[in-house]
């Protein structure tokens, strides 16, 4: 059985003040007996302080990128490792954000994913199709590139401690929701992509999230489908009703 996973990417926003309160009174209302793993995805100059909040409780502390270098000169970036010494368990990896805006490629991302998991951090990888290329009938094309791309040369080990999240950029942000049949279904071509690649243990092990305008009301019925076992989610993160009402909206 996979326990599903509802992660917050709280992207560039709040404040230290704000952070940390919204981590508090998350971390106040989850605990291990909660219907699924919760991690909360800070700017990285607020890790820190949201991890100190949130210390001693069941939420788990994500940073939204990294670089894959483990040290030396590169101005601005952070090393998987430094990401581990403040506490993080999580990086997100491969936004599309940072796909479109920062000109990651599948190659970047793939030397992200290896160096994230050398130390031990478990990377949650996004992957998804723009609104021409799903109209264009290319969505479980480009999804397959992007993992065959990103995820280039882990071994089976590696792919069990990794997280998947299915997220069409048509979706991000713009209130428009994947349908739960839309969503299953590219779940579903991703676990086959798996069974492929590696073998039907880490298919049916393997976590995938769906992520896109997820909030309090659709939460339900796309976490019903089979294959979706978890949410990465933006906007809705930033409340903590909201993203409470997805965690418990995970106990089905
Ligand atoms: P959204 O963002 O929930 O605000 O659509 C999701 C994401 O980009 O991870």
């Amino acid at each position: 059985m996979r326990r599903k996973i509802i992660a917050g990417n709280w992207k560039m926003n709040s404040s230290r003040a704000d952070g940390v309160a919204l981590a508090a009174a998350i971390a106040a209302k989850i605990s291990s007996s909660s219907p699924a793993d919760v991690v909360v995805c800070p700017p990285s100059v607020y890790l820190e302080a949201v991890g100190q909040a949130i210390k001693g409780s069941a939420v788990a502390l994500g940073a939204q990128n990294c670089y894959f270098e483990a040290k030396g000169a590169f101005t601005g970036e952070l090393s998987p490792a430094m990401l581990r010494d403040i506490g993080c368990s999580y990086v997100i990896l491969g936004h599309s954000e940072r796909r479109q805006l920062l000109n990651e490629s599948n190659q970047d991302i793939n030397r992200k994913v290896l160096a994230a998991l050398g130390v031990g951090l478990t990377p949650i990888v996004c992957f998804g199709e723009t609104l021409d290329q799903r109209k264009a009938g290319q969505t479980a094309a480009v999804v397959r590139e992007q993992i065959e791309g990103s995820l280039a040369g882990l071994s089976r080990e590696q792919m069990l401690q990794l997280v998947i999240a299915y997220e069409p950029i048509w979706a991000i942000g713009t209130g428009v929701v994947a349908t739960p049949q839309q969503a299953q279904e590219v779940h579903a071509d991703l676990r086959k992509l798996l069974e492929i690649r590696y073998n039907s243990e880490v298919a049916s092990a393997v976590r995938i999230q769906y992520g896109g305008s997820v909030n309090a009301e659709n939460a339900a019925s796309l976490l019903a489908q089979p294959d979706i076992d978890g949410a990465l989610v933006g906007g809705a993160s930033l409340k903590t009703d909201s993203f409470l009402a997805i965690v418990v909206a995970a106990r089905q």
